[in-house]
């Protein structure tokens, strides 16, 4: 059975319970001879905490619990899913995919399950991605998960990276609908730029290859990432015959204030309307957007019948915008 649209019907999220404040962060980093201070990271960055995973836990237990709270949300139950999409950068293994992990997790067998790799930019990926099955076909309720354990692939002796990161998950939950929910969806790579944010290591004949840390140009993806949120916006706007002015909700990735503000300006959409988390949160790349979408429908921001423009933009370089109508 093939659908006219999908719709998000419930959200949910999880976070690690461990939170470290910047100042632990510093008296951390400063034990080790490393320099830096919660002026420049909240300056910079707009940073305050982040939520840190415990050793040994997994992507696929942040992302299970996330879903289980976006399918009470949705009054569902695991045997009603019928497509799986997480969006994750830090998966638990080389395969299964994470997303089957979960499967398994929930007892949700029999659908499709996959994992979607385009970091910061993963769940704009997977809105996507889900929404065309769906209207296709192939689907009819799924689950749309962002989930990062971003702290594993930290080199922690690096402050230009290590103070900007955490962990943490959120999940939607995209059935089949004849009312439009998902109003556009575009999509963006240039593998050209692929050097400036990168974690290029792998595992090969039992040991691991390259550089298993990120690595990242500050300043050049700063630029990248304002101009494209820019462009794309106007694109997913464009799609569904908006303006600026029907955008009720702006959720950015949450990499960086700075960012999410002058991107803001740019495409007009006036600050009070950009969904923040990022204070909280840090950068949790697939993971940023659902949190910060859960967030603002549990705080009662994001109602019923209200346009929401979701961005996505990181590695790869990869980015997207997903335009919904909750
Ligand atoms: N504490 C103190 N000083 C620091 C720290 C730190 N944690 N990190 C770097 N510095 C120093 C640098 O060593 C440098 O010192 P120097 O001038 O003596 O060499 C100085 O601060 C400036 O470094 P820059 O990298 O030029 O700092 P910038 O002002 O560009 O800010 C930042 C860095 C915040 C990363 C900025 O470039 C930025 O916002 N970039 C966007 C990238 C981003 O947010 N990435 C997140 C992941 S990407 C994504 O999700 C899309």
């Amino acid at each position: 059975m093939s659908f006219r649209h999908s719709r998000i019907i419930g959200t949910g999220s999880y976070l690690p319970p461990r939170t470290v404040a910047n100042e632990a962060l510093v008296r951390e980093l400063a034990a080790r001879g490393i320099e830096t201070s919660d002026e420049w990271i909240v300056e910079r960055t707009g940073i305050r905490q982040r939520h840190l995973a415990e050793p040994g836990v997994a992507c696929s237990e942040l992302a299970t619990e996330a879903s289980r709270r976006a399918l009470d949300a949705a009054a569902l139950q695991p045997t009603d899913i019928d497509l799986i999409i997480v969006a994750t950068s830090t998966p638990d293994y080389v395969f299964p995919s994470t997303a089957c992990l979960v499967q398994k997790a929930l007892g949700a067998p029999g659908g499709a399950a996959f994992d979607v790799q385009a970091v910061c930019s993963g769940f704009t990926y997977a809105m996507a991605v889900a929404d065309s099955m769906i209207r296709t076909g192939l689907a009819s309720r799924a689950l749309v998960i962002g989930a990062e354990v971003f702290s594993r692939i930290l080199d922690w002796n690096d402050r230009g990276t290590c103070v900007l990161f955490g962990d943490g998950a959120g999940a939607v939950v995209l059935a089949g609908d004849e009312r439009p929910g998902v109003l556009a969806a575009r999509l963006h790579a240039d593998g050209r730029h692929e050097s400036i944010l990168r974690t290029a290591g792998n595992v090969c004949g039992g040991k691991v290859l390259g550089h298993p840390y990120l690595t990242m140009d500050g300043p050049a993806v700063f630029k990248l990432a304002v101009s494209v949120l820019d462009a794309v916006a106007r694109e997913a706007l464009a799609d569904a015959g908006m303006t600026t002015a029907d955008v009720d909700w702006f959720i950015p990735h949450q990499a960086n204030v700075r960012i999410m503000q002058a991107a803001a300006k740019r495409i007009g959409i006036a600050l009070e309307k950009v969904v923040v988390t990022v204070d909280r949160h840090a950068n949790t790349s697939a993971a940023s957007i659902p949190l910060a979408l859960d967030v603002a429908v549990r705080d009662g921001r994001i109602r019923p019948g209200q346009n929401v423009l979701m961005e996505g933009v990181g590695g790869g370089f990869t980015w997207g915008a997903v335009l919904v109508r909750m």
